[in-house]
Order: structure tokens, then sequence, then C-alpha cells
């Protein structure tokens, strides 16, 4: 499965996606209820002494419960409570476009905190009106309302290649093919498949990531790409990159990569176990 193969490549990759890891504070409450498995904080009694716990507990984040539960246990947190967002991400110096990104201290991949699939569905649902907030921000035309595509994805997965963030894959009407995976053939010009992302830290807090999206575009584009147009939205909405267009290198190593399943249409699809049932 060529899929694992890329997993392979993740300790060289992911620095590089983890670098555009940008944390978001999801900072407006959502109007829904949160479901049960990702709540949003009320004030930490630690916060006040903790200076990463104060940006942890901001009322209005999204966490998953038991894992915030199971950090709070053991009082103002481990040894260090800032080890687990990485220190580079606010500054950001270990974008893609930095080729000495795998070197630099911020190739300290994120830690790999599992999620069940209602855990993650439920984590989803807290932060989907930030990821809505900057989807609508960002103003990219071609993945403009997404969330009422067909989500490929039962519940959001952990993607090593995409910095072990947790994704769906939604695509839109014209790439309606997609949804029968390995038989979907080769996609037309106007399909556009989006994979949106979050990212659990081991104390259970939730941040929304980029939004990565592929959209086919007329024969002739680029060949090396396979016509698809590669772009990255940032979680505060901006630009991130987009192949042919701003910050076309910062999205180059997304077609290496995809470049991998040129057989398939550079489509890797999503692991069998969360796929909705194909067409
Ligand atoms: C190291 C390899 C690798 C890199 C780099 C990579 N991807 Fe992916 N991508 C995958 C794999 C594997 C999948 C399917 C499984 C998954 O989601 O983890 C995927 C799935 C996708 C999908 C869903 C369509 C599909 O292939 O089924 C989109 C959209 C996507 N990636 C966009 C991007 C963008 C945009 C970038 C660059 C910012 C990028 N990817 C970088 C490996 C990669």
């Amino acid at each position: 499965m060529t899929r694992f193969k890329f997993t392979l490549l993740s300790g060289t990759i992911v620095p590089l996606v983890v670098g555009l890891g940008v944390a978001l504070a999801t900072s407006e409450p959502s109007g829904a209820a949160a479901p049960t498995g990702a709540t949003q904080t009320a004030a930490n009694p630690c916060a006040a002494k903790n200076p990463c716990a104060a940006a942890s507990t901001a009322p209005g984040a999204c966490v998953v419960p038991r894992l915030a539960q199971a950090a709070m246990k053991n009082p103002c947190a481990a040894a260090n409570p800032c080890a687990a967002k990485n220190p580079c991400a606010a500054k950001s110096p270990c974008g893609p476009a930095n080729p000495c990104a795998a070197k630099n201290p911020c190739a300290a991949a994120p830690a790999e905190v599992e999620l069940s699939r209602e855990e993650s569905a439920a984590a989803y649902a807290c932060l989907r009106d930030g990821i809505r907030s900057a989807l609508e921000k960002s103003g990219y035309g071609p993945i403009q309302g997404y969330f009422g595509w067909q989500n490929v994805a039962i519940a959001p997965y952990q993607s090593a290649t995409h910095g072990m963030r947790y994704v769906n894959n939604y695509a839109n009407a014209a790439a309606g093919a997609y949804a029968r995976f390995e038989k979907a053939g080769k996609l037309p010009a106007g399909s556009v498949v989006v994979k949106d992302s979050f990212l659990a830290e081991p104390d259970g807090r939730l941040s929304a990531g980029p939004i990565f999206v592929m959209e086919k575009m007329p024969p002739g584009f680029l060949a090396a790409s396979g016509d698809w147009r590669y772009a990255i939205i940032m979680p505060d909405g901006s630009l991130g990159g987009q192949t042919n267009g701003p910050g076309s290198a910062n999205v180059a190593f997304c077609i290496e990569c995809h470049a991998g399943a040129a057989d398939q249409d550079h489509l890797f699809f999503l692991p069998e176990e969360y796929r909705v049932t194909a067409r």
C-alpha cells in the first residue's frame, strides 16, 4: 500500500507541515451546545501561575475532556507544561519555504494523540465554527461552502503525512467519483478535494489546523502535478501557498509526495476503516 510508504517519510515531511501549524485559539464560542467528547473550557485554577496554561484554558477553547481531566489530575501539569506545544510554532520560521526545516528544532514531530472516533467527531464539531470563519475570511473561491459537500471520512482520522493532524476529506460535485476511491479514475477539471484539519495535544487542547486543497485544473496546467492545483489555507484564513500562484514554492512538497500516486490521479484516499461506504 502506497500510503504506508509515505508514512515512513513523515519524519522529514511532517516538520514542513508542522511549521505551518500556527495554533489557532478558537476564540469564538460555538453557539450550539458542545456534544460529549469535546467541551469548551472553564477557567483553570492553575492558569494564573502558568503562562502556558493560560492560553490553553482560554474560555471558549475546545478540549478533549478525557485528556484534559487526566492532565488536571497532575496539578498544574507535567514538569514542562509547554512541552506539548512546538516552541517554534508561534514564530513559524519553519514554513515549507525554509529548506533547512528538516534540520531545525521545529522538526520535533507533534505527539501522537489517539482519539476515539467519538472524540474526534466531537472535537471537530467543537472546532467547526472556527474553521468556518477561517474559510470565509480566506475568501478562497474554490472551497467556499465545502461543509456542504460530501465528506468521505466517517470521522476525522489522524494523518501522519499532514502533521499528525486529524483530517476529513470533502469532495465537490465534480469530484463525485472520489467517493469510489481506488476506482475513481481520473477526476475531471473542476474537481475539488478539501482536507480540513485540527490538532489534538496530549493535554486535550484542540486547535484548528490548515485547510489542504487539491483543485483539478484544465489539461496543460502543470504536468508534474497531474494538473492539480494545491493550496494551503492557514488557520487565520491567509493563503499559505498555491501552485502556480502566490507562495507556489510553499506547496511544491505537496506535489512531490502526491506524485507517488500518479497512477491513481495523484490521490491517496484514506484508511479503509474511515471510509464512507463506496458508491
Ligand atoms: C508525505 C506525503 C504527503 C505530503 C507532503 C502531502 N500529502 Fe496530501 N495526502 C497524502 C496522503 C498519504 C493522503 C491520504 C491519506 C491521508 O489523508 O493521510 C493525502 C491526502 C490529501 C488530500 C485528499 C485527496 C487524496 O489524495 O485522497 C488532499 C486534499 C491533500 N492531501 C492535500 C495536500 C496538500 C495541499 C499538501 C501540501 C500542503 C499535501 N497534501 C501534502 C500524502 C501527502
